[in-house]
């Protein structure tokens, strides 16, 4: 017997074929058409996404990535920083730093900005340049990689939006790289990366000199401001997230117990019949006071 899901798959593949075209022709085309990615991720679940697929051995445990991640981002500050080239943090990694300077603990990969003549200055000095550091007498080795569509002034058909990398070769784990210019034509000083996050120039320069990680690093002039745009308001307050929660005492994020998450998810389940009963409640008295308006003018 054929399974149901093999037919289901077949059936798929061949209503979207254009007459006298063959899947297997369609599909060929389809994938020309496609700009090769260039950054390729072993794929295949959301945590498989933070991992380069040449050097991806195994996903790395809660316990571990942490580490991998300081290390990561300990070195690629120190090498520019080194080079004298200008980078700074972005996204969550600018959110764990607005905490504690820290990376947040739930988070597996690190996001960092640089303007588009440092990229290019990049992509022509230091592409696939590799960088030894040691830790606590280990040391690992750590790949520059430029994308060349890192030029693009578009995000195209998707595949190319992260610039660069640094790249853990004994993991795979990474650091995204974006670059930023003025990317609108009739918006001269609006910073962009292909992703369309928008930055002012005033917002990014010039750039605060701090310390993530224990490290020198830069973040962007406006940095609250940035960080409340992309993510609101609440993320600057709220003491709980992603199953962690704000210890105020040691200003650190702390992964709840597994009784807390449960406990947590329970009241998140109440508070939301309990939000639907209201709505049903509201809408019943709706009809009913319609319906009595209804009676008193007929
Ligand atoms: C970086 O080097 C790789 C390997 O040679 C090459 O494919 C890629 O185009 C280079 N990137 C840039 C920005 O030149
Ligand atoms: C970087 O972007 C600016 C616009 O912000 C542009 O004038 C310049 O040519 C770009 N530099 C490179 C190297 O592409």
């Amino acid at each position: 017997m054929i399974p149901s899901s093999v037919i289901s798959l077949l059936v798929a593949a061949l209503s979207i074929s254009p007459a006298g075209a063959s899947p297997t022709a369609r599909f060929d085309r389809l994938k020309r058409d496609k700009t090769p990615k260039y950054f390729i991720e072993p794929g295949g679940s959301l945590a498989l996404g933070h991992y380069d697929k040449r050097f991806f051995k195994a996903e790395i445990p809660y316990g571990e990535h942490r580490d991998v991640l300081r290390q990561l981002v300990r070195s690629y500050l120190t090498t520019l920083h080194e080079h004298g080239v200008e980078t700074w943090l972005a996204h969550g990694t600018l959110l764990g730093w607005w905490w504690n300077g820290q990376i947040m603990p739930w988070d597996y990969d690190l996001d960092v900005q640089v303007s588009n003549n440092t990229m290019q200055w990049l992509g022509d000095n230091m592409n696939r340049t590799e960088h030894t550091h040691e830790f606590n007498g280990n040391s690992k080795t750590y790949l520059l990689d430029i994308n060349p569509h890192h030029v693009d002034i578009d995000r195209g058909d998707g595949m190319n939006i992260i610039d660069a990398r640094w790249i853990d070769t004994t993991n795979g784990m990474f650091i995204d790289i974006t670059g930023v210019r003025e990317r609108e034509a009739d918006r001269p000083g609006v910073w962009s990366c292909k992703n369309k996050h928008r930055y002012g120039s005033q917002d990014l320069w010039p750039m605060r000199v701090t310390e993530f990680e224990g490290v020198k690093a830069r973040i962007p002039y406006n940095f609250e401001q940035i960080l409340r745009d992309e993510y609101g308001d609440k993320s600057l307050v709220v003491e709980e997230f992603q199953n962690h929660r704000w210890n105020h005492d040691i200003s650190e994020w702390v992964k709840m117990s597994d009784e807390e998450i449960k406990q947590r998810k329970e009241e998140e389940e109440a508070r939301k019949k309990e939000e639907e009963a209201k709505k049903k409640e509201e809408e019943a008295k709706k009809k009913e006071e319609e319906a009595k308006k209804n009676e008193k003018t007929d």
